[in-house]
């Protein structure tokens, strides 16, 4: 037969990407499938079969080791399954920060890669298949992994992620960020707003700008100036069809006046900041190297509030830190008082191996951190309550994103992050519409459809 041979294209394999930690690791997912899709490899929902399974691992608090040593136990039977035929990966900052030791302990893993380094997995993969043993890649290297990486070529969805900046400088005492993910950099402004482009394109309509220190982002903008994140926002708000940014996480001592400005001026700027204080007492800010006072936070949350009447905040807190007293944990109440948070995230403080606290003398008692952690969250919950009473009969712009779970109804956000769920049409999902909401659940908010007043 001299049938015609099509174009060779690369064998279709499967890849599934397990993700654990923050949304920094959710975009690098999203990354390392771009990177791999050249090669052949197409998301699996499930590992089982796969043909290569990356879990992209956190690092940042307790029990992270353990927790993957007890994943990778699971996926060695599945790899086993596949005749050893899957190619399995250890990405994230677990592996940065311990990729000898997976390798000594798990030795059927393929590849260790740190964050820094996705962008030479094709590399990887070709020497883990030759079989030549593991490959561990974890140094920072020379190059930028952004300028390596292709265009992400799979559509994100009408909410999208963008990591514009990445380490920190800042050694913040209980931190390990600093160590796994390196000093702090930030991408051009012309492949960011590239990037961005490309996702409206695509039909995003909101971007999250990622960073572990998102605001300090900097650089030489397109026109050779030196920009701020401010003034990045400002170009990003300029293109057309991309209704809503926010921005995640920021740092108390970033918040410059061209970026509270920003707040003013910019209404696809969503009113809602997630903004880090950590604790309330000045004493165990200063233990904890934040370099900031709990009034200079409150001052800069007035000004915000200025600049932006309809502003909600969300913040991270630790209770516990080395050293820290009753008095101590009292401020922090007092400074969750005087603010008010829509919604919040907090722990117990857990030593990371490296990093000074967990060397600190005055380690905090386990039974006296859970005592603080629960008073603290339930004035968090209390007020992340009252404010989704406060949003019930307002009328609010939503997103949406999805299906929900039950037939008919579909899934948006609000602007404050808040899921909210309503009765309407699929067709309506990646469009934007006033919708009022009826009623608050802990977690959610329930609203039904203005249909007169659709945001184009
Ligand atoms: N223990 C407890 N919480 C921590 N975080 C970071 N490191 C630790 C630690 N060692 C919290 C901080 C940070 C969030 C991402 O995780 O609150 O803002
Ligand atoms: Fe960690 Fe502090 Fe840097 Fe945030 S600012 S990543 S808490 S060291």
């Amino acid at each position: 037969m001299n049938a015609i041979q099509p174009p060779s294209t690369p064998a279709r394999k499967r890849l599934h990407v397990i993700t654990w930690g923050c949304q920094m690791n959710v975009y690098d997912s999203g990354r390392m499938a771009d990177v791999l899709a050249p090669l052949g490899y197409a998301p699996a929902a499930e590992p089982d079969g796969a043909d290569m399974v990356i879990l992209n691992t956190c690092h940042i608090r307790d029990k992270a080791a353990e927790k993957v040593f007890s994943e990778l136990g699971r996926l060695r039977r599945l790899k086993e399954a596949t005749g050893n035929r899957m190619i399995l990966a250890v990405a994230g900052c677990v592996a940065q920060a311990e990729g000898a030791e997976i390798l000594a302990r798990a030795p059927y893993v393929d590849i260790v890669l740190g964050p820094q380094t996705y962008h030479r997995l094709p590399e990887m993969v070709a020497q883990a298949s030759r079989a030549a043993g593991a490959v561990i890649e974890t140094e920072f290297p020379e190059e930028d992994k952004f300028d390596h990486l292709p265009e992400s070529k799979t559509p994100q969805g009408p909410a999208a992620f963008l990591t514009i900046q990445e380490g920190c400088d800042k050694f913040c005492s209980f931190c390990v960020v600093p160590y796994t993910r390196g000093a702090e950099t930030s991408r051009s402004a012309a492949a960011i707003l590239s990037e961005a482009r490309h996702l409206v394109a695509q039909g995003t309509k909101e971007i999250s700008l990622l960073g572990q220190n998102v605001n300090a982002w900097h650089g030489a903008g397109t026109d050779g100036a030196s920009w701020g994140l401010g003034r990045l926002l400002r170009e990003l708000a300029a293109i057309e069809g991309l209704t809503r940014l926010r921005y995640a996480t920021s740092h108390p001592r970033d918040m410059d006046d061209d970026l509270i400005a920003a707040h003013r001026d910019l209404p696809g700027l969503m009113p809602f900041l997630h903004l880090p204080v950590q604790s309330g007492s000045d004493r165990i800010l200063a233990a904890m190297n934040r370099k900031h006072t709990a009034d200079d936070y409150r001052r800069i949350i007035d000004r915000l509030r200025a600049a932006r009447p309809d502003l909600a905040l969300s913040s991270d807190f630790i209770v516990g830190h080395p050293g820290e007293t009753d008095a101590d944990h009292a401020a922090t109440m007092a400074l969750v008082r005087d603010v008010g948070f829509a919604q919040a995230y907090s722990f117990k403080y857990s030593p990371r191996p490296g990093t000074p606290a967990a060397g600190a003398a005055q380690q905090v008692p386990e039974d006296v951190k859970d005592r603080r952690l629960q008073e603290l969250q339930a004035l968090l919950r209390e007020q992340q309550a009252a404010f989704g009473a406060g949003c019930v009969g307002l009328d609010m712009p939503v997103l949406f994103t999805g299906l929900g779970r039950h037939p008919g109804q579909i899934v948006g956000r609000s602007p404050y992050l808040q899921p909210v769920h309503l009765s309407g049409d699929a067709k309506l999902i990646g469009t934007e519409a006033i919708v009022r909401i009826v009623a608050a659940h802990p977690n959610s908010l329930a609203g039904t459809l203005i249909q007169e007043r659709q945001i184009a």
